[in-house]
């Protein structure tokens, strides 16, 4: 399809998009033909490195050959099933995933989309505890239906939608480099959390049910807690008869060079935590997931969760080649190996450019903050989006993001099966974008005076 015909059919036929939101403006970027491994093709014929796994849902590499494998064996026999009997490939889902969560977690149930499964997680922790109130971080993302799960996500304005639920309030960010208290880690001691705990507790409508956070927060930025932050949390939750709900959308399963995001953090296993993403190799499937006594006083309170196409053999059966996949090629070391690689990189780099401010992250969830002053930390915004555009134009893609208004980090998201080489390519490319990113802000070029 040429392009010409392509803005033909978003000018007629699309639904329009907010031009300021992540998707605006996607008729100006590459139309997408067809894709492999790392790497995808446009409709011109032009290759580029995908560092940002598609939506996320290709962090196995695009058309991992035992997913598209399982995918079309069960496509011959079982598509779509009904949720009033069990399936083979939905049984064997629940027990490979089953065996692979750290005790005590052990129940799953499964849904469609990461959002489905905020939601459900939500009502599980509510039903569980008998509570209401439920926190999350001022910048966390946790999905996009329109009531709950938007409603928590507060790096997203919340005055971009109609209603938001009740019962939703966040906590502060523990957000180390741009500590909004000026204050230090370990000294702090948590600053941050105990005044956000102070006024939760004078905000709660009723009894808090649950915290909703991430292991890394991705969207938010990219910001890793500090080492005891959730161990402490937990303990902090645990006397107000609160749990704890890890959303490893896009966290779990490898990314972080780790099974589970959670692993990162000692002392703080979650009560309930979900997955997608690449949960599916790239089919949409989500999970809930947690232990044999949460799920029990849910299901004795009338809790339940369903989709039409919760638990469609096509869905499950992929679900359950994407965890053995995850195990069986060490997933988790591929992306440490990941992460040491393009961190060396940028040590080297940030030798020579001083637009990095900041390099963060694990595995294959890495972020870089672009700063015009290191000392001030001023957000190189129009800096990081000539970065991003150049890099495009090399043919190196990857999502922008940013806190409070600000859009100056680089989000690299390659998936786990990136080769040495594909990494050495897109280190090369980034640099030379950095170093030209660089020289319009020492020049003042209108980029600088933008930040
Ligand atoms: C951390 C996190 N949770 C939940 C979601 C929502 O997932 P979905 O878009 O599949 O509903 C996202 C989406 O990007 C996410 O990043």
């Amino acid at each position: 399809m040429d392009r010409s015909h392509a803005r033909e059919i978003v000018a007629n036929w699309m639904f329009p998009t907010v031009k300021s939101s992540y998707m605006g403006g996607a008729e100006d970027r590459p139309i997408i033909a067809k894709s492999e491994g790392s790497t995808f093709t446009d409709t011109d014929g032009k290759t580029y490195l995908d560092f940002q796994s598609g939506q996320m849902g290709a962090a196995l590499g695009h058309q991992h050959p035992r997913i598209v494998h399982t995918i079309t064996e069960t496509m011959k026999t079982l598509l779509h099933s009904t949720n009033t009997m069990l399936n083979v490939p939905r049984l064997k889902l629940h027990e490979t995933l089953g065996r692979i969560l750290p005790k005590p977690l052990a129940r799953s149930l499964f849904l469609v989309s990461g959002s489905d499964a905020i939601e459900a997680s939500i009502d599980l922790a509510r039903k569980a505890t008998g509570g209401l109130d439920v926190l999350g971080f001022h910048s966390g993302l946790h999905g996009s239906t329109s009531y709950l799960t938007r409603s928590l996500s507060f790096a997203w304005s919340r005055r971009k939608h109609t209603v938001v639920a009740p019962a939703t309030s966040s906590i502060m960010t523990p957000n180390c480099y741009r500590c909004p208290l000026k204050l230090q880690q370990p000294s702090c001691q948590f600053a941050c959390m105990k005044i956000s705990l102070e006024l939760a507790d004078a905000n709660f409508t009723s009894q808090p049910a649950a915290f909703i956070g991430e292991p890394i927060l991705s969207a938010g930025g990219v910001i890793v807690p500090p080492p005891g932050y959730y161990k402490v949390l937990r303990r902090e939750l645990e006397k107000r008869g609160m749990l704890m709900i890890f959303d490893e959308s896009q966290t779990g399963l490898g990314k972080t060079g780790n099974l589970f995001g959670f692993q990162l953090h000692a002392g703080a296993q979650p009560d309930i935590m979900t997955l997608s993403k690449h949960f599916g190799g790239g089919l949409p499937i989500s999970a809930v997931v947690t232990t044999d006594e949460i799920a029990e006083r849910a299901v004795g309170n009338g809790y339940f969760a369903t989709r039409s196409h919760a638990t469609d053999p096509l869905l499950c059966a992929a679900g359950e080649e994407s965890v053995k996949i995850v195990v069986e090629e060490d997933m988790s070391g591929k992306a440490k190996r990941i992460e040491t690689r393009i961190k060396a990189a940028l040590e080297e780099m940030a030798k020579e450019i001083d637009l990095i401010g900041d390099v963060r992250g694990h595995g294959v969830l890495l972020g870089i903050e672009l700063v015009t002053d290191r000392d001030k930390k001023t957000p190189a915004d129009a800096a990081t989006e000539k970065v991003a555009q150049d890099c495009q134009d090399a043919g190196l893609i990857f999502q922008l993001r940013g806190y409070q208004g600000t859009k100056n980090i680089i989000r690299l998201v390659p998936p786990m099966t990136t080769t040495d080489e594909e990494v050495d390519r897109a280190m090369a490319i980034l640099r030379d974008a950095l170093l030209a990113a660089q020289a319009g802000v020492k020049a003042g070029a209108p980029a600088q005076a933008a930040d």
